[in-house]
């Protein structure tokens, strides 16, 4: 039998490196941002900020915003109040104040809220209101927290005595003692992950929209997750939930910073509610950048239990979060410090115990998954850091040491050391991978010689595996809401389609993805079929975009949907060809008869069918959802290899060449795969060299606009070399794919990291915390000292 199916490649299928659909309008100018959204009586709202990070509010006295001309409404904490409204849950069961009453609690913290003709009567007014400050003692890391006599931050929550947020723990506390009695060495590391912040080039906003005469309220906004938005407005506005509308229209990226709510979304609605207007917010840059979630600022005790021969028997860590004044991570609800245990999950290690306390500060909350699984990122960072000190402390070669306690191709699942369960992988082949595109020999051998002519040359490994796809509803849920996602798909007369998922995309491509995956399941040429996110009143429900989620979950989905298409399409097949539907074969666009495969019928035809001519008692026409719960996470795997060059005199360091191998599984499309590898790795070459949000000893935010908070340009950047010839499907995602969005972000900061600390092999330094600045290196040299990051206290402690 010749085949007549289709070419998968040529419909767009999986494989394809099909152009983004999304870029047509997005390169033209022509993309539809929340503040591209103009309604007719629009107003807008602008946000007065704490000047202080802590402090009591005497007074506030707005008398003078009222009086200025185009001014609509002042909101205080204390009109908030009288509607229940001054206060607002967190995504990780705490409380977050909208507009403050009693205290300001960071700086930058939202006081109050002008509504006027335009954004700059808004702002003029913001300066006129008069707020009474009593300045308190600040608190900027874990150990002012922790101290004695340190004021309680918190002071507004009953029985809250301390500044601490929560104690947890997890893993085998007693097997890992034992492993450390029997260890020969015992490799300890203390490191900081800077807070940082995902910095979308879009700031948040939103545009309430409250129509009095259908009671419906719309909200345009940059969210990642608008269904949850939905749930969230229904319950804390006590509004039902049918009458509420979230769009999301495109978004100039998100990286976690747009799943929280915000003060400034709940004022927008309330305004919009209070004057029947539409009310528009959008926020500036460093509004942005001091009060939104933050991302990491946490740091890490850890200690290796470790054989003389290399194989590691036990690691033990412990954390410090700052979490700032509320606990808002945006997060699985049962972890408390989010998925920080998948460290180590790709090394066999028989036991492990983690530690992990949370404080409360007075800095900005956060704590999102800042292109990461809910601290992921961290965990990696933490892991390869460690990693590299106990093969020095060995003095073992660093890829002999990975590979030995690699869990092998064989093992899978494997149970790893904190009780995840990961699904496949290829770990010694990506590492083989790696070291030849590094030409790892020949480059310890000029490392060698370079050093006895004065050049300090380094090399420095990452490897990651990251949970993505969260997650089964046996484990994963937010405020209770089990993490599933969906897609609805129909398909017309014509066999063009619509597709809608629960997803968001922010820039990863989802418009051109999602098409991929019909065109593969069906073989309706991905042209033909329009993918819409991002409205709750047409798409079906979902959780969101974040965590690298979409493609292991709402991806799944759109692969299930389609799949229930196919039936009922073959079903309309056996009709047309008058066979019975056993036997009816598939192939790419097409169903045919099996013992007559010359006569058949195309996916078209089928769903012409479907309008126009569906057999006796069928339901007419061709569309269905799927909500897709996956049974695990995904768990893509990859190495990441960096080679520098440390100039002793300045610190300054270059990077010479960086090689990625990142296996994710089935590439739907291998050019925004590329994409978005390159994408991470600029994020984690920028939060390794240049960039983190510090605060001074007096709690002002060091960080807070583009001149102190640095984001690398095209001059900057360094080079990257890509390789995708490892390919492991993930055997439970129904097309094998595993997610990707994050890997690299994830796993680069620590190859960076780990070439300046290897190239500083001889003279002691075992750690300079990021950003690994050139006067931390300098210090370091110079000094024969590791160099902390930690930021610093008043003098006068
Ligand atoms: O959740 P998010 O979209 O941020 O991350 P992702 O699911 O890892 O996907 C990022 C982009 O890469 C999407 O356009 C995916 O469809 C695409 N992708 C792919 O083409 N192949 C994969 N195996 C994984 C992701």
């Amino acid at each position: 039998m010749t085949s007549q199916a289709l070419d998968e490649i040529k419909i767009g299928g999986l494989g394809s490196s099909r152009k983004r659909v999304e870029d047509d309008r997005f390169i033209r100018g022509r993309g539809n941002y929340t503040d591209d959204i103009v309604l007719p009586g629009m107003l807008h709202m602008e946000i007065l900020r704490s000047p202080l990070p802590h402090a009591r509010i005497k007074s506030i006295d707005a008398s003078k915003a009222w009086e200025i001309p185009g001014v609509h409404l002042v909101l205080t904490g204390e009109m908030m109040a009288t509607r229940n409204l001054a206060w607002m849950p967190t995504l990780s069961y705490d409380t977050q104040a909208v507009l403050a009453t009693d205290k300001v609690r960071f700086q930058g913290q939202e006081v109050a809220c002008v509504i006027a003709d335009d954004p700059y009567i808004a702002k003029d007014a913001c300066e006129a209101i008069e707020v009474d400050y009593e300045p308190l003692p600040v608190i900027v890391n874990p150990w002012q927290a922790t101290a004695d006599g340190a004021p309680v931050i918190r002071d507004d929550k009953v029985n809250q005595a301390d500044n601490v947020v929560y104690n947890w723990e997890v893993g085998d506390r007693a097997g890992t003692d034992r492993a450390f009695e029997q260890a020969d060495v015992i490799s300890k590391l203390e490191l900081h992950y800077p807070r940082s912040h995902p910095s979308p080039i879009e700031c948040c906003g939103s545009i309430a929209d409250f129509n009095r005469a259908t009671s419906k309220l719309t909200v345009y906004m940059t969210t990642q997750a608008p269904h949850i938005i939905r749930a969230a407005v229904a319950m804390v506005a006590e509004l039902p939930e049918q009458m509420i509308r979230i769009i999301s229209p495109d978004i100039g990226g998100g990286f976690g910073n747009k799943v929280p709510v915000y003060p400034g979304y709940v004022c927008s609605i309330l305004a919009s509610i209070l004057l029947e207007r539409p009310v528009k917010w959008i926020e500036d840059k460093t509004g942005n950048l001091i009060s939104t979630g933050f991302a990491r600022d946490i740091y890490l005790k850890g200690e290796m239990a470790l054989r003389r021969d290399g194989k590691i028997l036990g690691v033990r860590m412990h954390t410090d979060a700052d979490h700032g004044a509320f606990f808002s991570d945006a997060q699985p609800s049962k972890f408390k410090i989010g998925l920080m245990h998948s460290a180590f999950a790709a090394y066999d290690i028989p036991a492990a115990h983690l530690t992990a306390r949370g404080l409360y500060t007075n800095k900005a909350p956060g704590g999102v998954a800042y292109r990461c699984s809910f601290r992921v990122t961290e965990a990696m960072f933490f892991q390869e850091r460690m990693v590299q000190a106990a093969a020095d402390d060995l003095g073992m070669d660093q890829a002999a040491f990975r590979r030995m306690n690699f869990v092998r191709d064989d093992d899978f699942p494997h149970r790893t050391p904190f009780g995840f369960l990961t699904d496949s992988g290829q770990y010694a082949k990506c590492l083989d991978v790696g070291l030849k595109a590094i030409d790892y020999e020949n480059f310890r051998e000029e490392q060698a010689a370079a050093r006895q002519r004065g050049r300090l040359l380094g090399l420095g490994i990452s490897t990651m595996t990251e949970p993505l796809g969260a997650g089964n509803s046996r484990e994963y849920d937010i405020l209770g809401i089990k993490m599933f996602d969906s897609a609805e798909l129909k398909v017309h007369m014509t066999g063009k389609a619509i597709l809608r998922t629960g997803a968001k995309t922010q820039g990863q491509g989802h418009e051109t993805t999602w098409a991929q995956i019909v065109a593969h399941e069906l073989g309706i040429p991905a042209d033909d079929v329009v993918v819409e996110e991002g409205d709750t009143d047409t798409a079906p429900f979902g959780m969101g975009t974040y965590a690298s989620r979409s493609t292991p979950v709402a991806g799944a989905a759109v692969a299930m949907v389609s799949r229930k298409i196919r039936a009922k399409a073959r079903k309309l097949a056996a009709h047309l060809l008058e066979v019975s539907e056993e036997d009816v074969e598939w192939e790419l666009g097409r169903f045919y008869v099996r013992s007559s495969p010359g006569r058949g019928v195309t996916i078209q035809e089928c769903a012409m069918a479907a309008y126009s001519n569906m057999p006796d008692g069928m339901e007419p026409g061709l569309e269905n959802t799927a909500y897709y719960d996956p049974p695990n996470l995904t768990w893509p795997f990859a190495v990441y290899i960096v080679t520098v060059e440390v100039d002793p005199e300045t610190g300054v360091w270059d990077v010479l060449k960086m090689v990625a191998v990142d296996d994710c599984g089935v590439r739907i499309n291998p050019m925004i795969v590329e994409g978005q590898i390159m994408g991470g790795l600029t994020e984690a070459y920028a939060m390794s060299s240049m960039q983190f949000i510090t605060f001074d000893a007096d709690g002002n935010c060091v960080g807070s606009n583009y001149m102190d908070y640095l984001l690398p340009t095209a001059w900057e950047t360094p080079g990257y070399e890509l390789h995708s010839e490892v390919v492991t499907p993930c055997p439970h995602h129904p097309i094998g794919a595993k997610g990707i969005g994050e890997c690299a972000a994830v796993g680069g900061p620590a190859a960076f990291v780990n070439a300046v600390i290897d190239a500083l092999t001889g003279t002691g330094v075992r750690n300079i915390d990021m950003p690994v600045l050139p006067d931390r290196v300098w210090e370091a040299i110079t000094y024969r000292r590791d160099v902390s990051g930690a930021p610093p206290v008043r003098q006068d402690e």
